[in-house]
């Protein structure tokens, strides 16, 4: 059988693609090199048209077992973290594929790589933002750096090896379906040299980030300021604000971190901030710098580390009662923040509490631990200015109010992102249909990961993922096992294409409004939750906790998913051997046992198991009932 890898064109360790990419199939195992007409063939079918006869291109499966493995091509559009967690998971787990992530960026890692304003940190406790399986025991403190957390995921991808199928500054433009080939032709431009390269993929992933398309605000004569104008999302780390009068549009996350961060070394900084916002330790985990003897403790010994860790992810995972409004979370947390706040604003500049404690819920807009901003607000550099800026002059900003010019020497738009959803290049499905058709009206996804007549083509952190509802990076885990469930299906049975139905999605869409209804994302804030509106649609955020998304996807529900096969859909079924018996060195009789350690079938007993049910004595649980 070995003998038949000679029919593929050229060795079976090279696979060279379009852009002339050459990637090692080393890897593949025997039983795909033994297949290799099954191999051949299968790759071949994927690039006839529709009047072709499928079934005869999927005749050849009936030759080896079942379930032959076909050679499968990814392109990913991204190297920040998701890109490289679907990297690590897919040379985890398959073998005979081809990978290639475009990343327009000089280096991996995304928002860590591109966000270098003074202060930027997690917002999260830095133990809980790690994978699952990949702790990391020296982080310097509770909210670590943004130069950490990238150093993190460089680490994590020289672990593991993953550059290797990273395309640095190749920016993707263009991807359009072909179905008559079921691929995807995906247009790239080199960055370094200008030119346009043409990939083909099976499986597209768009992991381009939704907080990667930073914006200027849009006010009048921005441009004609003739000072230093800088966002803190492109941020230029030779800028020396010492002694400078520095102004600072924006109270986000962004702001709320950079603002204590500069205030010791600019002469004065002018605050221009247009509502509230709560600003407090959300989850109870003060900023705390790790003493060298809690840094010993975590190395060497991993069971009080994985404790701790525990700990913290269990604290994110409890704050999601306080999203539903009218819970008595909510009205805890309100008061406590209230009280927090006023407290930190005491004595600080008359009628500060007063514009700047919110009315609407805790967590309406995205709470970020304002380590030393309250009180960074009350030093006698600072002036806060509230409301609107009427437009900006070539010395600083003219605020509406009173009609003043605030003079400055650097401007810093703390002002966001582009949150639309919207691909930043041009996605074309089925029929010929773009994305900005599909989503001309709203962002509707697939339960976060996919979208109607876009086959084969599927997102990481999509429209309505838990962004914001507890912790973020154990669900893009459970997003990317979800995708490489479908990419398993593909490889190893006769399917053409998959995309969700457009019946699936929209009854998902139609839960996700009515459930948010009860949330306080639909308070009176202006949030990107809501596409940056005030009372949008809530896009960005799933209908439940975390730990709700990933018991919801845990398993592919496949009929909401619009299978096509190549011919008969049962040709998988192969030449009636198993793969166990084409595999020398396996247990044949590997069922045989002297009890019955089989996991559990019914959902609840299964996920019991899963959960560790019973092993936690937690007295109560409060926080979703009305207060
Ligand atoms: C300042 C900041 C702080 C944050 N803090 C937290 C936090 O504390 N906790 C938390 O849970 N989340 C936080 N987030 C959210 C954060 O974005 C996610 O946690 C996570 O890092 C997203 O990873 P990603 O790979 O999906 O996207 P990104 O990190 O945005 O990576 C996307 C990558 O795709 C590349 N790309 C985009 N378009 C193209 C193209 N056309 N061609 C080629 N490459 C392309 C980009 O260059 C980028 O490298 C923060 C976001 C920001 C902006
Ligand atoms: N780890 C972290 O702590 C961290 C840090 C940064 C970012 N992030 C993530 O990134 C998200 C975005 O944060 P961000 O702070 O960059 O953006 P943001 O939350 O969207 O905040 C943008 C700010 O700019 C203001 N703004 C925008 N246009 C304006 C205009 N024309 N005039 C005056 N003000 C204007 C907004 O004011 P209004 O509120 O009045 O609209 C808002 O205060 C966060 O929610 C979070 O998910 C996390």
């Amino acid at each position: 059988m070995g003998s038949k890898t000679s029919r593929l064109a050229k060795p079976d360790h090279v696979v060279t693609n379009a852009v002339g990419h050459v990637t090692t199939n080393a890897h593949r195992p025997p039983h795909a090199r033994e297949n290799g007409d099954i191999q051949a063939t299968v790759d071949g079918a994927s690039h006839a048209n529709e009047n072709r006869d499928t079934h005869a291109e999927a005749h050849p499966r009936l030759k080896g077992p079942i379930h032959a493995e076909r050679h499968m091509k990814i392109v990913c559009v991204g190297a920040g973290a998701s890109g490289l967690l679907l990297a690590y998971k897919l040379q985890r787990s398959f073998e005979n594929f081809e990978l290639v992530l475009y990343e327009k960026n000089e280096q991996i890692s995304g928002t860590w790589f591109e966000n270098k304003y003074p202060g930027c940190a997690c917002d999260v406790p830095a133990h809980t933002y790690t994978w699952s399986f990949e702790p990391k025991v020296d982080w310097s403190a509770v909210y670590a750096g943004s130069d950490e957390i990238h150093g993190y995921f460089e680490s994590f991808a020289t672990k593991y090896g993953l550059h290797k199928y990273v395309k640095l500054r190749h920016c993707v433009t263009h991807a359009t379906w072909d179905a008559t080939r079921d691929a995807w032709d995906i247009d790239v431009t080199d960055l370094a040299t200008g030119q346009t390269l043409r990939d083909r993929a099976d499986i597209l992933v768009n992991a381009a980030g939704v907080l990667n398309d930073w914006r200027w605000p849009d006010i009048e004569g921005l441009k004609e300021f003739k000072g230093v104008l800088v966002h803190t999302a492109n941020w230029d780390r030779s800028l020396d604000l010492t002694g400078k009068r520095v102004g600072l549009i924006g109270n986000g996350s962004s702001a709320i971190q950079v603002l204590p961060a500069i205030q010791p070394k600019v002469a004065k900084l002018t605050t221009f901030i247009r509502r509230g916002t709560w600003v407090a330790p959300a989850q109870g985990f003060e900023q705390h710098v790790y003493a060298p003897e809690e840094l010993v403790t975590f190395r060497n010994d991993p069971a009080a580390h994985l404790a701790y860790r525990k700990k913290q992810e269990e604290g994110t995972n409890a704050i999601f009662p306080m999203f539903i409004a009218g819970s008595a979370a909510q009205d805890t947390m309100f008061q406590m923040m209230t009280r927090q706040m006023r407290e930190k604003l005491r004595g600080k500049a008359e009628g500060l509490a007063e514009v700047l404690i919110p009315q609407f819920g805790v967590g309406c807009r995205r709470i970020t631990p304002g380590v030393g901003y309250l009180e960074a607000l009350g030093k006698e550099n600072v002036e806060v200015v509230y409301g609107d800026i009427e437009r900006i002059t070539e010395r600083g900003c003219v605020t509406a109010v009173d009609g003043a010019e605030h003079e400055l020497d650097v401007l810093i738009c703390a002002t966001g992102f582009n949150t639309s959803y919207m691909p930043r290049f041009g996605v074309v499905g089925e029929g010929g249909r773009s994305m900005k058709q599909e989503w001309a009206k709203e962002a509707k996804s697939y339960l976060g990961m996919a979208v109607a007549g876009f086959p084969n083509y599927f997102l990481v952190i999509g429209p309505n993922s838990p962004i914001g509802n507890g912790p973020v990076l154990v669900f893009m885990e459970a997003q990317i096992d979800y995708i490489l469930k479908l990419a398993n299906r593909w490889q190893t049975e006769n399917i053409r294409s998959f995309a969700p139905k457009r019946e699936a999605v929209e009854d998902f869409v139609a839960h996700k409004d009515q459930f948010m209804k009860g949330t306080v994302w639909e308070h009176d804030c202006r949030s990107w939750y809501k596409s940056n509106s005030v009372s949008g649609k809530v896009s960005a955020l799933w209908p439940g906790s975390t730990l709700h998304y990933l018991e919801a996807i845990a398993d592919p529900r496949y009929e909401d998913w619009e299978i096509r096969y190549k011919g008969n859909r049962f040709t998988w079924l192969g030449n009636g051997l198993s793969q166990t018996e084409v595999d020398a060195t396996a247990d044949w009789a590997y069922y045989v046992r002297d009890h019955d350690d089989s996991p559990f079938l019914g959902r609840k007993k299964a996920l019991k198991v899963l959960n560790k049910s019973g092993t936690v004595d937690r007295r109560e649980i409060t926080g979703f009932l009305p207060s």
